[in-house]
């Protein structure tokens, strides 16, 4: 086990700021894992777990503890009648597993395709997009508790996945180390085409898309939307949807479309969002004034996707903050709705 000291944590992330970490190590093997929390317990360290880096803001100060990266890889499966489970190392990364599996042509990931960061964190905030959620098809989650540093193994139903979130980041939020994640997926299912954009993408075809196929689509229709990252695209090096998609309640809903005709606009509505009551946080973005590509700063909004906020070279982490406080002030003058971030705030 080799523990380095003041590792840079930017370029461990996808949106490339903040400061150093006091300690650091990249676990590859489960004992690793339990060793570093001794030394971390031992010194009075604070722990943080990270995973791909593709989900976070850290701070400029850094993190004054131990960074325990996980770097567990491996990938076993067991086949049952019609299906297989996957046992999967928490530091794989996510994207090679999906693309294995469709090469398998083993449904219930596809439209997971693209997405960047480990497997380990997928979990964590149920990762989603083009109508899949992993809360589907993970069966269990192998964890370190560190409450009695015992190993478990969490079901689907103890992990209470809903959208964008689970135990792990809500209730039992710092409780688990996520080492392993299985997941149960269908041999030769069909692709799960549900979503517009897809359905656009495919209008025209003669033939039903396979699961290739439509890894293949959503690859490119992130591309679009600057949330694959391509070396080079400046319009990637962001965290991803920065805020939630906000859920509202009847009441809350009425008077945002109340809001919205007295301005002559119409509330983007269609069944993906519709069906759990959710409205686009990219449009109320938009539609307070942050529109793609604004601003000509250390910070701004990609150029594809409002949801995305952008460092463009050389922002701070501070920087970030300041942005993201602006929108949300907008946002919740214009609409009345106070934006939820999506990534994970790390040392502040
Ligand atoms: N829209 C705008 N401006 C934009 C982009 C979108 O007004 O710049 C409006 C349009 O009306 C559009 C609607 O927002 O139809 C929805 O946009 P999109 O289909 O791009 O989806 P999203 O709600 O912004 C969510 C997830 C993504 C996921 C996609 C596809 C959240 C916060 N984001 O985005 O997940 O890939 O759906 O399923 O739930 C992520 O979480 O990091 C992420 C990328």
């Amino acid at each position: 086990m080799v523990i380095t000291e003041n590792v840079p944590l930017a370029p461990l992330t996808t949106l490339k700021v903040g400061g150093p970490a006091r300690y650091f190590l990249e676990a590859m093997s489960v004992a690793e894992v339990s060793e570093a929390v001794e030394f971390s317990r031992s010194r009075n360290l604070p722990l943080f777990v990270l995973g791909g880096g593709s989900n976070l803001v850290i701070s400029d100060a850094g993190w004054p503890g131990l960074v325990l990266k996980i770097g567990i890889t491996g990938i076993n499966h067991r086949h049952g009648h019609d299906e297989v489970v996957f046992e999967v190392g928490a530091g794989e990364d996510w994207d090679k597993f999906v693309g294995m599996v469709v090469t398998h042509n083993i449904a219930g990931l596809e439209c997971l395709s693209g997405i960047p960061g480990s497997v380990g964190a997928t979990p964590v905030q149920n990762v989603g997009a083009y109508g899949e959620e992993v809360g589907n098809t993970i069966e269990s989650v192998l964890v370190l508790d560190l409450r009695d540093r015992q190993l478990r193994e969490l079901g689907k139903e103890e992990c209470a996945f809903s959208y964008r979130t689970s135990i792990f980041n809500t209730s039992e939020r710092g409780r688990y180390i996520i080492l392993q994640v299985n997941y149960l997926l269908k041999h030769g299912g069909e692709a799960y085409i549900a979503y517009a954009d897809l359905k656009k993408y495919f209008a025209g075809w003669n033939k039903k898309p396979t699961l290739a196929d439509t890894r293949d689509a959503v690859k490119k229709i992130r591309a679009g939307k600057g949330m694959l990252i391509v070396p080079g695209d400046d319009d990637c090096r962001s965290a991803g949807s920065f805020f939630k998609n906000p859920i509202l309640s009847a009441d809350e809903y009425e008077r945002l479309t109340a809001r919205a005709a007295a301005k002559n606009l119409q509330i983007p509505s269609y069944p993906a969002l519709a069906t759990q009551k959710k409205v686009s946080a990219a449009w109320l973005v938009e539609h307070s004034g942050f529109s793609k590509g604004y601003g000509n700063g250390s910070v701004g909004i990609s150029r594809k996707h409002a949801l995305a906020i952008v460092n463009r070279g050389n922002a701070t982490a501070a920087d970030v903050v300041a942005f993201k406080e602006d929108i949300q002030g907008r946002v919740e003058e214009i609409w009345g709705i106070l934006l939820e971030p999506e990534p994970v705030f790390v040392g502040f």
